[in-house]
This record gives C-alpha cells, sequence and structure tokens, in this order.
C-alpha cells in the first residue's frame, strides 16, 4: 500500500528543528501608542501588562507619531475613506498618490517616481522587470544587499556577478570580465541596515559611467535622515542628478507605508507599464500616501529630528564601547553588537526585555548569515538622553556583571537546556 505523504509531519518537523536550531522567529506583540513612543506595553510572560523601551523600531524620527502626520492621514480617511478601492490602473490613481510621485521626484532631484505597496516590492518588480525586458542585462550585485534585491534578480535567470561587499576593486574586476557592449546594472544599498556600513556611491557611479552600466541604489535605511533635505546618502554624497534609479521606502524613516522607485521619465513609464507587481496590486491607500507626503514635507523643513537621531546614535555608541562593548563600527545611525549564536542572541534579548524592560529583537538567519546573530540597536531621535543612558548601563550589566561576556556559555546552558 502507498504511504500518503503528511503535510502536517512535514511542517511540524521543519518547526520543530528550527527550534532546536535556535532559528524559530517569536514576535513580540506590543501595544504601540503614539504618545509615548519609544514606550509601550505588553503583556509579558506572567500575564501582567509592562512597558518597555522600543530599541528596534525603524521608526528612526518617530514620524509615525508626529501629531502633524497622524492629523492628516486622519483628515484624508474622513474625506476619501479608508482603502483606495482599485489597482492603479483601474480606479486606484488619487491625487494624493500623484501628489506622492511628484514630492519624491523632486526630493530625489529624478524627472519621476512611482509608487509601490513596499520597497521589498519596488525592488522585486523593478530589477525583474528590467532583467526580463532589457535582453541580455547582466546584474552586479553587493553580496550583501537585501532579500528583495536577491529575489528580484533571481526571479529573471539573468546573468549575475556578486561584489565583495563595498569593494570598487572586485567590482571594477567584474565589470572588465564582460563585454562592454553588454547591458549591465549595478545594484547596491545606501546604507546597510545588517552590517551599519555605508556606500561610496560616487565612485560606483565612476565605475558605472567608465564601463556603460545603469546605476540601482537601494535607500531605504538612508531617505528621511541623510542629505540637507533628508533625501538620502546620495544627496549627502552630492551625487543625487547621477544615479539613475533610486529605491526608497515610505514605512522607516518616513512613519508611514509602501515603497517607491524615482528616475527618468521614460524608465519609470517603462515600469508603470510593464511591472507585474505594480500592475496587478490595490493602490496605497489614499490617506497614507497623503500623510506621507505631509511627513516629507516636515523632514525638509526640520533637519532638528535628523541632528537628533545621530546625536543618540554617537552617544550610545560611544557608551557601549566606553563599557568595553563590541560594536561594529560605523559611521550610521545603526547600531550592531554581534553575538554569532542565534540562542545566544535570544537569551541577550529575552533578559533585557524580562529584566530590564527594553526592547531589542535578535537578529538571526535567514536575516543574517547562519551563526551572524546580532542585536541590531535603534535609538531613535526620540530616546532621551536618560533612556540611552539605562539602555547602554543595562547592556554593560548583561555583558559584565551578570557574567555573560563569555558567549560561549550561552550556548553551553542552552545545549544542555535542549539536550534535558
Ligand atoms: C535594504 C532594504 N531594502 C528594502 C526593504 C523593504 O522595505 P519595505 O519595508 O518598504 O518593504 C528593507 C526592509 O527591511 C531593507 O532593509
Amino acid at each position: 500500500l502507498a504511504t500518503l505523504y503528511s503535510y502536517n509531519q512535514f511542517f511540524k518537523s521543519a518547526l520543530q528543528l528550527l527550534k532546536q536550531n535556535g532559528l524559530y522567529r517569536y514576535f513580540l506583540t506590543s501595544n504601540k501608542l503614539a504618545n509615548t513612543f519609544p514606550t509601550f506595553k505588553y503583556t509579558n510572560n506572567n500575564s501582567q501588562v509592562a512597558e518597555a523601551i522600543n530599541c528596534c523600531s525603524n521608526d528612526y524620527l518617530a514620524q509615525s507619531a508626529h501629531k502633524k502626520v497622524i492629523a492628516k492621514a486622519a483628515q484624508i480617511i474622513e474625506l476619501v475613506g479608508v482603502g483606495s478601492g482599485g489597482t492603479r490602473n483601474i480606479a486606484g490613481t488619487t491625487i494624493y498618490h500623484k501628489q506622492l510621485e511628484e514630492t519624491l521626484a523632486n526630493w530625489h532631484k529624478k524627472q519621476a517616481a512611482l509608487l509601490f505597496n513596499s520597497a521589498y516590492m519596488a525592488n522585486v518588480t523593478t530589477l525583474q522587470t528590467l532583467g526580463k525586458e532589457i535582453k541580455g542585462l547582466i546584474f552586479f550585485s553587493d553580496e550583501k544587499n537585501h532579500a528583495s534585491i536577491i529575489e528580484g534578480i533571481r526571479g529573471c535567470k539573468n546573468e549575475k556577478k556578486i561584489f565583495n561587499h563595498n569593494n570598487l576593486t572586485h567590482l571594477e574586476a567584474l565589470l572588465q570580465s564582460v563585454a562592454i557592449e553588454a547591458p549591465k546594472l549595478i545594484v547596491f544599498e545606501s546604507v546597510y541596515s545588517m552590517d551599519a556600513t555605508i556606500a561610496n556611491i560616487p565612485a560606483i557611479v565612476a565605475l558605472a559611467k567608465k564601463y556603460n552600466a545603469l546605476t540601482y541604489v537601494d535607500e531605504v535605511h538612508g531617505v528621511g535622515m541623510y542629505g540637507k533635505n533628508g533625501a538620502g546618502i546620495a544627496e549627502l554624497q552630492n551625487i543625487q542628478a547621477d544615479v539613475d534609479i533610486v529605491n526608497g521606502t515610505l514605512s522607516k524613516a518616513i512613519g508611514c507605508f509602501g515603497g517607491y522607485i524615482a528616475g527618468a521619465t521614460d524608465m519609470i513609464d517603462f515600469i508603470r507599464s510593464k511591472g507585474s507587481g505594480f500592475i496587478f496590486t490595490t493602490s496605497l491607500p489614499p490617506a497614507i500616501a497623503a500623510a506621507a507626503i505631509t511627513s516629507i514635507q516636515i523632514i525638509e523643513k526640520e533637519n532638528l529630528l535628523r541632528k537628533q537621531l545621530f546625536t543618540n546614535a554617537k552617544l550610545f555608541q560611544q557608551l557601549l564601547e566606553d563599557g568595553g562593548i563590541d560594536i561594529v563600527p560605523t559611521q550610521s545611525h545603526i547600531t550592531i553588537v554581534p553575538i554569532g549564536s542565534a540562542t545566544a542572541c535570544k537569551q541577550i534579548s529575552d533578559i533585557l526585555l524580562q529584566h530590564y524592560g527594553i526592547y531589542v529583537q535578535p537578529i538571526q538567519y535567514p536575516t543574517v548569515p547562519l551563526h551572524h546573530a546580532c542585536l541590531r540597536i535603534i535609538i531613535s531621535a526620540k530616546h532621551t538622553p536618560q533612556q540611552i543612558k539605562y539602555i547602554a548601563n543595562s547592556l554593560n550589566k548583561i555583558w559584565h556583571e551578570d557574567g555573560y561576556i563569555n558567549r560561549q556559555k550561552f550556548q553551553t546552558i542552552t545545549t544542555s537546556v535542549a539536550a534535558g
């Protein structure tokens, strides 16, 4: 008699394996509060309501809780309703979508912009569409590029060359290895959020010009924070006009939701006409588009928040260094504490939350490579100096006084728990 495949067994075993390897994903359910950000409430293991400081949100400037952004979203929801009711092609393009695209194009000093429901979708759709439609297009992709970039490049089966992270010598060698006539696209990020590194965009653009390649930069962790008007690293490095395609998000520093690309009119019109992930999905809620415009206007006008973000990040990074905690050297607003073992990382994160009321989600595979688990700590523009000192002191205690400096010890504890 044939043995029937057990789907249930498949899921059970796969989940068990994830748990054994410390790679199972636990989400903290938070009761996010606009008025008290970064502090929030949650229900702890003893079913009691507890308070914690959020130290891993991408709401870098707390724009999701900005009074004017909230007011705009509320006003437009009242006026037009919640959902857009259609794809961009079929009844889903409103004045708010068009105004937001114009705002984004101007911000990035580009002719046009195109909205997507996330930067993830913008990456997948744009890269796949370019790969499928430009015959023989070769991708040159930084090895640390985000999952959405990898997914986009994989989806179109074009030839790809992966260059070592931020390594221009390697990139140039790879560019030289293909015919000069071949169409090429260099894809990279401006701020790598899991490595806290920043790309040298002018140098990449110079190589692109030398070898007749297009450039595509993911500015998801740059927009809203860097540059005179907060348009990102390309603005900071004074190279905006020379980058061909910019990808950004409305969901992080801008505090709303959605993603986009910006570039030359014809290229944007082409993706608008051909990109499956743009065409076949309901457009962003109009109120979200309107709120994003307000948020960008605030960011452009007020650089105080941006300054505060960097002052806070620097203070925190200095306090960790003073306390002897290894962090990845960085010029960015992101603080990475490498841990290694996913299990150890989860343990530290649990202790931070349960004993100190500090929420730092452990970062594990596949977000980072296996055995490269880390704490990715975000100190927003709204964390107070007292909170920053408290967070640094608490980590210090875990590292030194609580005896957890020996990371091996974490593994030993966990292995014996798992074995027992
Ligand atoms: C580098 C990078 N690109 C793209 C994305 C996707 O952005 P979104 O959340 O808008 O989909 C992320 C999100 O985490 C990211 O880190």
